[in-house]
């Protein structure tokens, strides 16, 4: 299946995702990470007329930006909220269970590149990172509160090498609200470049997790979906490093999920190809459950 186009953002593992959820025709699916709406649009068409989408987004600039773009079919529901909240938000709309889910996680590309929330190193912006305009503190606070220790672990967690002299640099250079730009460049001053990643790849990373409490909001995200799934139901987690990768893992694990992935799908050379966002995808698969 070709995906639709959307905005300069593809995406990603469209034919991965689809094979596994297969026929959708007249069932409910829920896409647990709208962004640009690009799988939505997908499964939008292949549930038909009987069928309904549910997009849920933490981030309403995202959601504004998608339906000045495109028009929505009639059977998509789109709403705004947090998957860790999943189970809530689809009861108060009167939506018993899903069939299926997708969360895709991170950000989209119109997010890094055109948010004006600081994800990228070159943004002259303030580094915000809130993908959730209720969450209480920018990224920024995390660099300047966590203190030294606090933040050479959070940087260990994500395999940095220099953990130890990016956390001093950045701790003691942090002290209020900082641009993507310095923070990044105050990076490059103490650690080397590697390969094609940028030395505070990680330390971007690091601080996304944090300010949008992500590891946690999946877990949480992953009891809802057990919750509202209905029997033999089917979730899709694309992930975009080990830390997420390790949380579906682990669930599949758990009684009441079985694995339909035993390693995770990776995108095909052509699909990194035609879009470098999709490299470090990884989908894992699982399915609820029943007691009969
Ligand atoms: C990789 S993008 C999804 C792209 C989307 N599948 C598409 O094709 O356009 C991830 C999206 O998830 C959203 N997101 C991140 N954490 C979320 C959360 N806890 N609840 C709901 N949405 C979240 C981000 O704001 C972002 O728009």
């Amino acid at each position: 299946m070709t995906a639709p186009s959307n905005l300069g953002h593809e995406p990603v593992l469209v034919s991965e995702i689809m094979e596994h959820f297969g026929d959708l025709t007249g069932k409910v699916v829920l896409d647990a990470t709208f962004g640009l709406g690009g799988h939505t649009r997908v499964f939008a068409k292949s549930v038909g007329v009987n069928g309904r989408v549910i997009a849920l987004e933490a981030d309403p600039e995202s959601i504004a930006h998608a339906k000045a773009q495109h028009e929505f079919p009639e059977n998509v529901m789109i709403l705004n909220g947090n998957f860790q909240d999943l189970s809530q938000i689809l009861s108060s709309h009167g939506i018993k269970s899903v069939d299926r889910i997708l969360m895709d996680l991170g950000i989209s590309s119109w997010q890094l590149e055109h948010s004006g929330r600081g994800f990228s190193f070159n943004d002259p912006e303030v580094l915000d990172m809130r993908v959730d305009p209720n969450l209480p503190h920018p990224a920024w606070w995390y660099a300047k509160t966590l203190g030294e220790k606090n933040l050479r672990r959070a940087l260990e967690r994500v395999g940095e090498r220099y953990a130890p002299r990016i956390s001093s640099a950045v701790s003691g250079f942090v002290r209020g609200p900082v641009s993507a730009q310095a923070l990044a460049g105050e990076v490059g001053r103490v650690a080397p470049q590697r390969g094609k990643l940028h030395p505070a790849t990680k330390l971007f990373l690091a601080l996304r997790l944090l300010t949008n409490n992500e590891e946690p909001n999946l877990e949480t995200a992953l009891e809802g979906a057990h919750k509202v799934l209905a029997c033999n139901g089917i979730v899709a987690v694309v992930s975009f490093h080990s830390l997420e990768d390790r949380i579906v893992k682990l669930a599949s694990r758990t009684s009441g999920w079985k694995a339909l992935t035993k390693k995770p799908i990776v995108p095909p050379d052509a699909e990194i190809t035609r879009n470098p966002r999709a490299r470090s995808a990884r989908l894992r698969v699982i399915q609820k459950e029943c007691i009969s």
